[in-house]
């Protein structure tokens, strides 16, 4: 018996899929099908496929022509596929020519020719019209944003909003944007779309100016610093059919997804304890940071990724929440906060802190193991999960690409584009972090 062998992602069916599964199949008697997995395209750099892993097996299962269908999830999985299913020929179109010849090694590679005019890139760009995505905002997360938005396609950065005229004119050369605008109206005229990258203070007004102007919105964290106010936004947003999600990068990071995944799969039991810490030693108090007037301190900068885990994991209804804090007294603002939330059955730390430093890592503890992912955990690409017995350890790897923001524009092009809202950071989720910020503020 031949047995011939293919992958892709088959994302948004079409003909060129067909054509290519139709011919593999007559180069033999049976033909596995690849799948990419999610988090396997994102790595490769396929920020923008529209449809789930689910969907695109439903969509080769559908033509009846592969005999079986196996998910690809990591760069080299070929290999042991083909040794693993003792594959004759490996099929591929010819768009990938002389990429996989060192898979001649272990069987035939055949480059069959690619069916012209369709792509999956192409239907994905002809259903969505290209996002028009303004900042408003040019500060250091600002200018990080424009680089990474590069690697997302759908999406276009060409448009600042600030007060300081010369700042964001020098901002829009920098990164050479079509247009600056210091009216927030007339810069709103101008987009689809608008990530808030404002002092912290700021959030709640310019993004509620922006959903009412029916714009989607990507705010930086804190949404904002008070619970009412995030409830707000969230209901604007909601009774216009628009989007607004919060920036919290980690969120949206691979590595962090596959995290949440894992322990809710309940591989190390029930949690009892998450322990989470995230220190960024400031010296230069000039900086927004330690500005009380603009929501500086630790815990408005930093508390929302320890309190992010503690939401995904133990849920939004703590049952009591310390915290003990110590502060700059001429700068009035927190420099060390330690927030304690205990819950039923379960207890979660939030240690976060811009005057001191303190090892940046994560555990996560359970009735049967626990999981430990090294600092700096909330950019993370790897964690591992452990047990009473040390031989049982299991290392997990995930790539994280470049600052980790294009994740977050990704996901928040997604939502608009197909108008489901992410699971991976919910409105419960920034609601729960405005409160429990606000509760301490207090
Ligand atoms: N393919 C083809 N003809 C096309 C498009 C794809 O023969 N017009 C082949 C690819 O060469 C590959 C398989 O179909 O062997 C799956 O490709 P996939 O990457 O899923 O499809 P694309 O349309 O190329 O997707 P994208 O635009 O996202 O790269």
């Amino acid at each position: 018996m031949k047995r011939v062998i293919t992958y892709g992602t088959f994302d948004l069916f079409h003909e060129g899929h067909l054509n290519i599964l139709k011919r593999a199949k007559e180069l033999g008697d049976y033909l596995i099908v690849g799948v990419t997995s999610e988090n396997y395209d994102i790595a490769r750099g396929k920020l923008n496929v529209q449809q789930s892993l689910i969907e695109r097996i439903e969509n080769v299962k559908s033509t009846g022509l592969a005999d079986e269908i196996i998910v690809e999830e990591f760069i080299g999985q070929k290999v042991s596929d083909i040794k693993k299913y003792n594959i004759n020929t490996f099929v591929i179109g010819s768009d990938w020519i002389g990429k996989f010849d060192y898979l001649k090694e272990f069987c035939d590679v055949i480059y069959l020719e690619r069916t012209k005019g369709i792509s999956s890139t192409e239907l994905r760009n002809k259903s969505n019209k290209i996002l028009k995505l303004g900042i408003a905002g040019n500060g250091r997360i600002a200018k990080r944003f424009v680089i990474e938005s590069k690697y997302v396609s759908g999406i276009i950065v060409d448009d600042v909003y600030g007060r300081n005229e010369s700042h964001i004119k020098e901002f829009s050369n920098i990164f050479d944007l079509n247009k600056y605008y210091t009216n927030y109206d007339t810069f709103l005229k101008n987009v689809d779309a608008v990530y808030i990258a404002l002092p912290h203070n700021l959030h709640y007004k310019y993004a509620k100016k922006a959903l009412l102007a029916n714009k989607h919105v990507l705010c930086e964290k804190p949404m904002t610093l008070q619970k009412e106010q995030t409830e707000e936004l969230f209901n604007i947003a909601n009774s216009r059919n628009l989007i607004i999600q919060e920036g919290i990068k980690t969120a949206y990071c691979p590595c962090f997804d596959k995290l949440i995944s894992i322990v809710q799969s309940g591989i190390i039991g029930e949690i009892k304890d998450i322990d989470a810490t995230f220190t960024k030693l400031i010296s230069d108090k000039t900086l927004r940071e330690y500005n009380c007037e603009l929501g500086g301190g630790s815990l408005n900068e930093l508390g929302c990724y320890p309190l992010l885990v503690v939401s995904k994991l133990l849920g939004t209804r703590p049952e009591k929440v310390d915290y003990i804090s110590f502060k700059d007294e001429e700068k009035n603002v927190d420099i060390y906060t330690k927030v304690i939330l205990n819950y039923k059955n379960a207890v979660a730390t939030a240690n976060v802190g811009i005057g001191v430093k303190k090892e940046g890592d994560c555990v996560i503890t359970g009735t049967k193991g626990y999981i430990y992912i090294p600092a700096p955990w909330w950019k993370t690409e790897y964690f591992e999960i452990r047990y009473e017995d040390l031989n049982n350890t299991q290392k997990v790897f995930t790539s994280f690409d470049g600052d980790g923001l294009r994740y977050e524009i990704a996901d928040f092009l997604s939502a608009i584009n197909t108008g489901k809202k992410s699971y991976k950071l919910e409105e419960k989720d920034s609601i729960f972090i405005s409160q429990i910020i606000e509760g301490i503020n207090k």
